[in-house]
């Protein structure tokens, strides 16, 4: 195991009707506070209407800014930064999912921060001060509420980039299950995709003597796969969705990449194709780590063995460490098309024609990931093995 030190010191308020409280825990942090929400679902499902009344139980005086779109942008982020300015804004409120965070975060930052806020993402600035933001969730999936990232596109070259700094992990993260009974299945699906690829992401190192975190990543992989196809059946199971709302949090609040080297090459390869395409995360995450997976195979087999017997059940054959490890990944696979998500790119309807483009906005002349580092033609190879 590796040395660590661990800081998330994000509240967590979990349970039915915890969004009434959000007023007098938003009251804890700000007098003047910007409420940053999507594209309206907030408003169907009745949400905005509850968190307006405790705002206004709570004397909290606010200013909105709807409008995130999936994939966050660049454009409504600076909109947002000129909004705090002229409101003398000091606190953000994120009611929605990762883009509606991310975008929160990025405001937080660039507010208080003289040049341009894409500095942070390009890497030309070091992130110093961002106002404090709370959260209110309304998809498990990016677990943006308590992660001290966010990525943003940037619509000149559609350049999707992350950045981070423990001064944007949010204060208080309000967390429902009831809230995500009103979920379309898709998304439902893509945020599961996105939590298990969180868990799998730091699961996937070569760094020895990390049993624990191994066996929570395992036990965090298993209630997703009990638990997303019960859901899907049954929106309205409270329990199973919470068990989900929860794994998104324990997935990307940093616990399971403690002691360990973390991998990343599949999300900073799936934020090429949905920087592009505009596709889903998860989805995209379904696509790609398959195919890394295969690659992998022929580099590095062994903790895909270990993932096989430990997550997928698949008999441990000594002689035959190869065949195991594939019947792991082709058992993920059906995993992936029972919940109806794409596994290739063709099935999300994505051409072939710009695969070496996106390698080389991924990675140029550099190499990604760590389980197996990857340089362009590696990356070139597993989004073939997407096709
Ligand atoms: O926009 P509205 O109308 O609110 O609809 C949203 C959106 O269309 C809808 N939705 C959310 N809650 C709902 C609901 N519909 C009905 N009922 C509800 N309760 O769901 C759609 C997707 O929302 P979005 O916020 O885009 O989803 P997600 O949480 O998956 O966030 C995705 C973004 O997070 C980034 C991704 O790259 C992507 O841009 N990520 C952020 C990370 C981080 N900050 O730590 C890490 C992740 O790896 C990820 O990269
Ligand atoms: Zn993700």
């Amino acid at each position: 195991m590796l040395d660590f030190r661990f800081d998330n010191k994000t509240e967590i308020i979990f349970g039915k009707n915890t969004e009434n409280q959000v007023g007098t825990e938003t009251r804890k942090y700000g007098k003047k506070v910007l409420l940053h929400y999507g594209g309206g679902s907030i408003k169907k499902i009745g949400l905005y209407d509850r968190i307006i009344a405790s705002l206004k139980d709570a004397h909290v005086d606010y200013v909105e800014l709807g409008g995130v779109k999936p994939n966050p942008r660049l454009s409504l982020v600076q909109e947002g930064i000129d909004l705090c300015k002229k409101h003398h804004i000091d606190f953000i409120l994120a009611v929605g999912g990762g883009s509606v965070i991310d975008s929160a975060k990025a405001i937080a930052m660039g507010v208080l921060y003289d040049g341009d806020v894409w500095d942070f993402f390009s890497g030309k600035g070091q992130i110093e001060a961002a106002l404090p933001i709370g959260v209110v969730l309304t998809i498990p999936a990016a677990g943006s509420e308590t992660s001290a990232g966010t990525v943003i596109t940037n619509e000149e070259g559609w350049y999707k980039r992350p950045t981070g700094s423990l001064l944007l992990r949010p204060k208080f993260a309000i967390m429902n299950p009831e809230i995500t009974y009103t979920l379309p299945a898709y998304q439902t699906s893509c945020g599961s995709v996105d939590i298990m690829a969180h868990v799998m992401e730091r699961y996937f190192t070569n760094t020895q003597h990390v049993d624990l975190t191994d066996r929570l990543s395992e036990a965090t992989l298993k209630t997703m796969i009990h638990n997303v196809p019960k859901v899907l059946r049954q929106p309205e199971d409270y329990h199973a969705r919470a068990e989900i709302m929860w794994a998104s949090t324990v997935a990307h609040n940093d616990l399971l990449g403690t002691g360990r080297q973390s991998d990343w090459a599949s999300h900073d390869i799936e934020h090429e194709i949905s920087g592009i395409y505009d596709i889903a995360h998860g989805a995209g995450l379904a696509i790609v780590f398959p195919a890394w997976m295969k690659y992998c195979l022929k580099h590095n087999p062994n903790k895909l063995v270990q993932f096989a017997v430990r997550v997928w059940d698949v008999d441990y054959l000594p002689e035959d460490h190869e065949g195991v490890a594939l019947e792991g990944i082709r058992r993920f696979e059906a995993f992936l098309k029972s919940i109806d998500m794409p596994i290739r790119l063709s099935d999300a309807d994505i051409p072939e024609d710009r695969i070496e483009e996106m390698a080389t906005k991924a990675v140029g002349d550099g190499t990604m990931g760590s389980y197996v580092p990857l340089n362009k033609e590696a990356i070139i190879d597993i989004l073939q093995l997407a096709k």
